[in-house]
């Protein structure tokens, strides 16, 4: 096995266009961080790197729903999962963003050095324009009909029932996700990475050389080596991203996701002048935590970039998780079925270890897995109340009431099967900790260290030390029985903290408080050992690890998931899309200055003969009155808009319309649905007042 002199891990950099949801914990995060701390225990040098992903169409199609800019979206979405991510004990050692000017020069010039190497083809192509938007549809901004499983809401990317990488030529019946317009096909110039030449490279690299990878990263490199690889843009016509570094490239920006990996560099950049010892050096386990649909992205996109480059480390291993649904069904945003991290928090304060603890014991290891209310509460209630908290509480209180509250004698001399036995499975659990962790199984880790806790609990009760008190005295030889079986328990309890330290480090420091140790104490190296608290020393009275979780909480949690949901068919909470019209060119004020805008109002509306769009309207501008012909008889019945003031542009060239003379124009404005509302002072004001 190869020797490693240093770990960099990361873990998906999340799109800044929401909340952070329970599956993106499952999927990689409570993973990476327990595979961290675990490795951080061990003494390793290690970096855990993250940050929010804030380019790319999400963003983009977030703000248009939301009605603001991209920045002020991944502004708000990046503060808030930055906090929940830290309330949750995520423990990254730099959490960064990919609009960070590090991350803008890495990512431009990793592009630009690919680019002088002539590493990527440069394609004139037609691609999917949509004339409303005025906006090349790439991505997520094009949907249709799924070519291969007939899903009618597949995205240009890829489809989400059958898991199809798609191009968007491939979606029958393709349509706007911005304005369901049908898109029309434009030229366009991008450039593309051609990934074919990466081919036989990625197949030795993958397919001979990475066999431990888990069954579901391999299986699904191996399916995309095997259909072979293709060329692939990236390159976006788009406003928000980072501007391709080409003198010829205005208005184009790098793909998300050439720029999105390269921001593990940046966020190593960022936190430490080493970064290139990372980054370079051979000797570094780079490890990718991610969901499965970042798989091709992390194990071939990513992988041929850096191999390109000529200069970087691949990673040793990608461990993806499958998916976590919620009560039986798929997580989805947009049906607001999901369980908000943040929202958890409020609910549950003080309980982030317990859903740390649900979300590893029911990880998406091998299979998609499903999360319930129900199951969260039973796991709660009988796993770590009922064994764990329960094995650390009776210890702790028997300790008080019968060793006043110090660490006992050890009686050699009377030690018997049950003792040995003990310090050998606390001995063996540590061993098969390790080796679940090494081979990145959290599942049967922990199940490790709960098994070690039923054992505790096993033995305690097999002797039974309550029994051999006196009511005023004890015997010497049963003070002996007691003394060797807490100091046993004691000692399992100290282990279980460096165990389960990883997993749930807000109950391993709890632990650490009552023990009146230090941190030290949870290096890994002092686990699997029976003699970690010193005879004599004196111990904190015990508090209680978890508490029980009610019936009520439960079916409050479960009716807040379904009243929130967003039932099939019934109008979106979210606001549809505002279709951000393509930028106009930059003017001068003098240019602005020549319009003559005047407030009026209607006198008169009456529809034109023949022409089903047009009003011929009356407007009295104050100093004069003028006929306009404007074209809103669609959306507004005449009878309704007499008395309204609108703005005119007054100054406007006369112009005939069906043989009328139309002197201005009425501003109108444009909602997302296309209906058209007036522009108007918000109270009525003096006829042909400026508007300036
Ligand atoms: O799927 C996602 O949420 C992406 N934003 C993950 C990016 S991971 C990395 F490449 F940055
Ligand atoms: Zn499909």
């Amino acid at each position: 096995m190869k020797e490693f002199n240093r770990i960099l891990v990361s873990a998906a950099l999340p799109y800044a266009n929401g909340p952070v949801h329970i599956g993106h914990l499952a999927g990689c995060y409570i993973p990476a961080d327990i595979y961290v701390r675990y490795e951080r225990a061990r003494k390793k040098d290690i970096l855990f790197v993250g940050g929010s992903d804030e380019h790319g169409v999400p963003i983009t199609i977030r703000a248009m729903k939301e009605g603001i800019t991209p920045q002020q979206v991944v502004d708000k979405y990046h503060a808030q999962i930055k906090k929940s991510f830290e309330q949750m004990q995520i423990s990254f050692d730099i959490y960064s963003r990919t609009t960070s000017p590090v991350h803008h020069k890495t990512a431009s010039d990793f592009f630009k050095t690919l680019y002088d190497e002539h590493l990527f083809e440069e394609k004139e192509t037609e691609q999917y324009y949509d004339e409303k938007a005025k906006i090349f549809l790439a991505d997520r901004y094009i949907t249709g009909t799924c070519p291969i499983c007939g899903n009618p809401n597949a995205f240009g990317d890829q489809c989400e029932r059958c898991g199809s990488s798609l191009s968007p030529e491939q979606l029958i019946n393709p349509r706007s996700t911005l304005s369901d317009a049908i898109p029309v096909k434009r030229k366009t110039k991008h450039w593309y990475f051609p990934l074919q030449k990466y081919e036989e490279f990625l197949k030795e690299w993958i397919l001979n050389g990475h066999k431990e990878w888990k069954p579901n990263v391999y299986g699904q490199c191996k399916s995309w080596l095997d259909n072979g690889l293709q060329s692939r843009a990236m390159t976006r016509d788009s406003n928000w991203g980072i501007p391709v570094p080409l003198p010829d490239a205005g208005g184009k920006v790098l793909y998300v996701w050439f720029d999105a990996p390269i921001g593990y560099i940046s966020a190593t950049k960022e936190l430490t002048p080493n970064w290139a010892d990372y980054w370079y050096q051979n000797d570094t386990k780079l490890v990718h935590f991610i969901g499965k649909d970042n798989i091709v992205f992390h194990c071939i996109i990513f992988p041929a970039m850096l191999k390109a480059h000529g200069r970087f480390v691949l990673p040793d291993n990608v461990p993806a998780n499958e998916f976590l649904n919620i009560e039986g069904e798929k997580v989805s945003t947009s049906r607001n079925w999901a369980v908000w991290v943040h929202e958890y928090l409020q609910d549950f304060p003080g309980c982030e270890d317990v859903l740390r603890y649900v979300l590893c014991a029911n990880a998406p290891e091998t299979k998609d897995n499903d999360f319930t209310w129900k199951d969260f509460q039973d796991r709660n209630n009988s796993e770590l109340v009922a064994i764990f908290g329960n094995f650390v509480n009776r210890t702790f209180v028997l300790m008080h009431k019968l060793c006043a509250g110090k660490v006992p004698v050890w009686h050699e001399a009377i030690r018997d099967e049950a003792d040995t036995e003990l310090v050998r499975q606390i001995r063996e659990a540590k061993t098969s900790v390790e080796n679940h962790l090494d081979q990145y199984k959290f599942r049967d880790a922990l199940f490790t260290i709960i098994d070690l806790a039923r054992k505790g609990n096993k033995y305690l009760q097999d002797k039974e030390p309550w029994k051999k008190a006196g009511k005023e005295t004890t015997t010497p030889e049963n003070q002996q029985l007691i003394d060797n079986c807490l100091y046993l328990c004691l000692q399992l309890t100290a282990n279980l903290a460096i165990l389960i330290n990883p997993f749930l480090p807000v109950t391993a420091k709890k632990m650490l408080h009552m023990m009146k140790v230090v941190d030290r104490m949870l290096e890994w190296e002092h686990a699997g050992k029976a003699d970690l608290l010193k005879t004599g020393y004196s111990l904190r009275a015990p508090e209680l690890l978890f508490r029980k979780i009610e019936n009520e909480e439960i079916q409050a949690q479960t009716e807040k998931l379904h009243r929130n949901a967003v039932k099939p068919n019934s109008a979106e909470p979210v606001q549809a899309a505002v279709v951000i019209q393509e930028k106009k060119p930059e003017i001068q004020y003098e240019d602005f200055a020549k319009l003559d805008l005047r407030t009026g109002t209607i006198t008169q509306a009456e529809k034109v003969a023949k022409a089903d769009k047009l009003l011929r309207l009356e407007i009295d501008l104050g100093y004069e009155k003028r006929t306009i012909v404007s074209g809103i008889a669609l959306h507004f019945n005449p009878a309704d808009i007499i008395g309204k003031q609108v703005v005119v542009v007054a100054n406007l060239a006369p112009r005939k319309m069906r043989g009328i003379e139309s002197n201005g124009m009425i501003l109108m404005a444009e909602d997302e649905s296309g209906k058209l509302h007036f522009v108007s002072p918000e109270d009525k004001i003096g006829e042909g007042s400026m508007v300036s």
